[in-house]
């Protein structure tokens, strides 16, 4: 396959923490994996600009990106084959950004569930709605809009919480390509279901904010101590263990093959020790880290070898970038003077518009449907007692769209799954229509 028909698949690692074994078995150890497929064109950064809404201690954001590099370079990332950057190293993304921005309904990011969960923290507890929240959480999910949209990437993996962002990303690309012409690629979202959920030291999910986490390349002295800090039950030596609900059990099975695991289930029933189990399990992770444990090392031990591979990586995505950028400049208008004036973009090509259609039936009650231009039924609702109810919800699909599809589900006839890029675009050629921006007051 030429570099053309590959599928471009891109992701980006928030820079805020150090890699534990969770984010290895989740997230490093798979798309390293996967980027290997010669079908596939990598795309792969150090979301440092995004880090800077949840994080502001600037050693803390500098410590992270050294580790998160020298962590995917260790776990056998190919940054020859891969294109592996910094975000803040792409300043056409921020530029994007703003693109993006202007052509994303606001009520379409009240809804992100980052910024939703906050508002709702704050009204819970009675203060004001927006109380620590700064337009930087809400403006999330258009940075990384610009990020994705950006390298046209067709497949976007990435965790269930961040599907909700994927959809948001597809609903500017397609708000932009029908305000201005066909540019963006619409991505779709890949989450992979069978990669291990791996528990922490206290059984809970393994992660940062339950304080459970197993650094990733501490030394191997630390890595065996805190595996010994395993919670485990308090059976005696000699007595049968259950491996249904063992952490230290979950842990290994991540890292051992299936006839390890069998053996160690079979240890298990047979009463190994607590304090036994636990050094098998040690001796296993370590088998697979210590070789990249020491490239790990080498690497942190000399920051300017990793930025310039990311300055290396920054220079291969900009050539994509800067061509890009500057058409999209062209196409929104912003052209030197003397160029010559261009009148058609899509919008000028008037797309035929769907609509909304309320009626009562002989129950009483009120309805809509969503018909496009051709008549053709997209959404039809269930009955509402009155045509208010029925006209908010209209309001809400037309200023939200797909994002607030989840929380209506109950108000509307089910679809056929296939419909929903549909139904999709024609709102948001609804809501584009309906943003008549000349007539705004700024
Ligand atoms: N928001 C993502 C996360 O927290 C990180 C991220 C930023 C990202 N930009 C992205 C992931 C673009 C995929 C694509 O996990």
């Amino acid at each position: 396959m030429t570099s053309t028909n590959r599928t471009r698949v891109l992701t980006g690692i928030t820079t805020t923490g150090t890699p534990h074994l969770g984010n290895y078995v989740g997230a490093i150890r798979p798309t390293v994996q996967a980027s290997r497929n010669a079908n596939t064109d990598g795309f792969y950064f150090l979301a440092d600009y995004h880090a800077l809404i949840k994080c502001d201690d600037p050693a803390r954001i500098q410590r992270s990106t050294l580790e998160i590099a020298a962590s995917w370079i260790a776990s056998g990332l190919d940054t020859d084959k891969v294109t592996f950057y910094r975000q803040s190293d792409i300043p056409e993304i921020p530029e994007l950004t703003w693109f993006l921005t202007c052509v994303t309904g606001k009520g379409v990011l009240n809804r992100a569930h980052a910024y939703k969960a906050a508002v709702d923290k704050n009204n819970a507890a009675g203060h004001d709605t927006d109380a620590d929240v700064t337009a930087g959480l809400f403006m999330y999910p258009v940075l990384m809009g610009a990020d994705i949209l950006m390298f046209k990437a067709h497949k976007v993996p990435v965790g269930r919480d961040q599907i909700q962002h994927i959809e948001m990303a597809r609903d500017m690309a397609s708000s932009f390509n029908h305000l201005y012409g066909e540019h963006f690629v619409l991505p779709e979202a890949v989450v992979e279901e069978s990669v291990a959920l791996l528990p922490g030291l206290d059984g809970r999910k393994m992660s940062k904010s339950y304080d459970n986490t197993i650094p990733l390349f501490a030394p191997a002295a630390q890595m065996r101590k805190q595996i010994a800090s395993i919670v485990t039950d308090s059976k005696a030596p000699g007595e049968a263990k259950s491996t249904e609900g063992s952490a230290l059990f979950q842990i290994y099975q991540a890292f051992a093959s299936a006839d390890e695991t069998t053996a160690l289930a079979k240890a298990f029933a047979d009463g190994i020790a607590w304090g036994d189990a636990k050094q098998v399990l040690f001796e296993r992770i370590d088998r697979e880290i210590a070789p990249m444990r020491e490239q790990y090392q080498e690497l942190i031990n000399n920051p300017g070898k990793l930025d310039q591979i990311l300055l290396a990586g920054a220079d291969k995505a900009r050539q994509m970038a800067k061509p890009f950028i500057k058409e999209l400049r062209h196409a929104v208008g912003l052209r030197p003077l003397s160029s010559v004036h261009s009148a058609s973009t899509a919008k000028d090509s008037k797309v035929a518009l769907p609509s909304f259609k309320q009626y009562r039936e002989k129950d009483g009650q009120f309805y809509f449907k969503l018909v496009d231009a051709q008549g053709q039924l997209l959404l039809q609702s269930k009955g509402f007692a009155s045509p208010k109810e029925a006209g908010q919800t209209i309001g809400r699909l037309q200023t939200e769209g797909m994002a607030c599809f989840e929380t209506l589900g109950d108000l509307l006839q089910a679809w056929p799954p296939e419909m929903l890029p549909v139904i999709e675009q024609n709102l948001s050629h609804l809501r584009l229509a309906s943003q008549k921006k000349p007539q705004m007051i700024l």
